[in-house]
């Protein structure tokens, strides 16, 4: 049975009596009256008790009575219990809402769980919650498939950044970095397209407010891609839906740029020399750019230098130093890359030999490729980074419930 708790509570149960449950957040007590303020997390509510027992913050309550609107109450609403039930007794009591609020960061992460009794920290990992939901829904109405592939793997596929090794019984495996190679051997089977929401697990020894080594993917695949393009309007229309549900604006179109011109804006109006790759600061300014010159917190760089891209992605015909790819910054930050992907068998195999791969150790991928399978594309999305950049948060672990870097294992 799910139980009554103040996210329950509204003006239709004005006038009756009945039980509700939730964690004492504050106490105040004026001997002949006590106004407990008790929480789950989602909502408030005031309860007024003229009983002697004592409550302290934390204990868990079942309280019966009747509901009343009084406007002094912080919701407008208050219960006058006639008897109150302690289903579990806190022993230390050192957390009041105002000592959880102001933690320094170390603590606020320490004491994650107790920090969700304030609602302002709940709203966060609800909006977390909500942007999860929505991209699952947008894909689903496409009729693309969701799936669930293994995070034990055989080898590393995303060039440039670290693998978690792990002993696998007597065999050595890693931690995946990216749901990559099996979304695309799916492809083989001619479906319409396939998404995924999992953790990936980078070894990325940085500490920095965008990286974490386990993080959230939104992770999309999508079959009969002719120009990668077509990619690029998918991720661009889930990622409109999920700002229009969430009540924000966004532009109407998204703006898009070449790395090869990005190259050249940032040299000439932010002095920034840009070599393979984007850095952070590049993705900053080009944030920038996109603000002042498109009116857009969104904007794609495509087609990206061979050389900073995982094998699996296609080169450009007409001129193979560039890639059929891109990025997705949002606010100055990626958080989305994507890729037409290389699904020709031969070519395949000689771009695996370039990035210094043996593909003697991919043959288990690298089989479909043989038996037939469309031109397909897709994209990875960091969910932890879309909500920082969503919620404007100074750090990607403020929106993780547990983060994990290199110094956080605990708890
Ligand atoms: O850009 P990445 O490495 O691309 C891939 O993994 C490809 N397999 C995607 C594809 O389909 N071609 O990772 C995708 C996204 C990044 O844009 C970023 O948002 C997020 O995952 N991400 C991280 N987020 C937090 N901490 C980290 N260490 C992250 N590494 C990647
Ligand atoms: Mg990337």
């Amino acid at each position: 049975m799910i139980k009554t708790s103040p996210s329950d509570i509204s003006k239709r149960y004005v006038g009756q009596q009945i039980d509700v449950y939730g964690l004492v957040l504050h106490v105040r007590d004026l001997g002949r009256k006590k106004f407990i303020i008790i929480t789950d997390g989602k909502s408030i509510l005031q309860i007024v008790y003229s009983g002697s027992e004592k409550v302290r913050r934390g204990d868990t309550i079942r309280a019966s009575g009747i509901i009343k609107e009084d406007p002094r109450a912080p919701t407008g609403l208050e219960m006058v219990a006639n008897n109150i039930t302690f289903l579990s007794k806190s022993i230390d009591e050192r957390f009041d809402q105002w000592s959880l609020r102001n933690m320094n960061k170390d603590k606020k992460i320490k004491y994650r769980a107790l920090l969700l009794r304030l609602l302002e920290f709940y709203k966060v990992f609800e909006e977390y919650a909500n942007v999860t939901q929505y991209l699952r829904e947008y894909y689903r109405n496409l009729g693309f498939l969701e799936i669930f592939t293994p995070k034990v793997v055989r080898m590393g596929t995303e060039s440039g950044s670290e693998v978690f090794s792990i002993l696998y019984f007597d065999k050595d495996a890693y931690l995946a970095q990216s749901p990559q190679l099996y979304k695309q051997m799916l492809m083989a089977s001619g479906i319409k397209g396939v998404y995924e929401v999992g953790s990936y697990f980078r070894a990325e020894v940085s500490f920095t407010p965008r990286h974490l080594t386990e993080f959230r993917g939104f992770d999309v695949e999508v079959n009969y891609i002719e120009d990668y393009s077509e990619i690029m309007k998918i991720l661009e229309d889930s990622v409109k839906y999920v700002l229009s549900k969430l009540e924000l604006s966004y532009p109407k179109e998204f703006p898009v740029i070449s790395f090869k011109d990005a190259k050249q804006i940032l040299q000439e109006k932010y002095d920034i020399r840009l070599k393979d790759d984007l850095s952070t600061e590049a993705e900053k300014a080009l944030g920038d750019y996109a603000k002042k010159e498109y009116d857009s917190d969104l904007i794609f760089i495509v087609e990206f230098p061979y050389d900073s891209r995982p094998f699996y992605t296609m080169r450009k015909e007409e001129d193979p130093k560039y890639t059929y790819s891109f990025d997705l910054l949002y606010k100055g930050l990626e958080i989305a890359s994507g890729s037409k992907r290389e699904y020709r068998y031969e070519i395949l195999i000689k771009q695996i030999k370039e990035k210094g791969i043996n593909p003697e150790r991919m043959k288990w991928y690298l089989e479909v490729f043989k038996y037939g399978i469309p031109p397909h594309g897709g994209f990875g999305l960091g969910i932890d980074r879309f909500v920082r950049q969503l919620l404007e948060l100074q750090d990607i672990r403020e929106v993780v419930l547990f983060p994990r870097d290199p110094d956080t294992l605990e708890p």
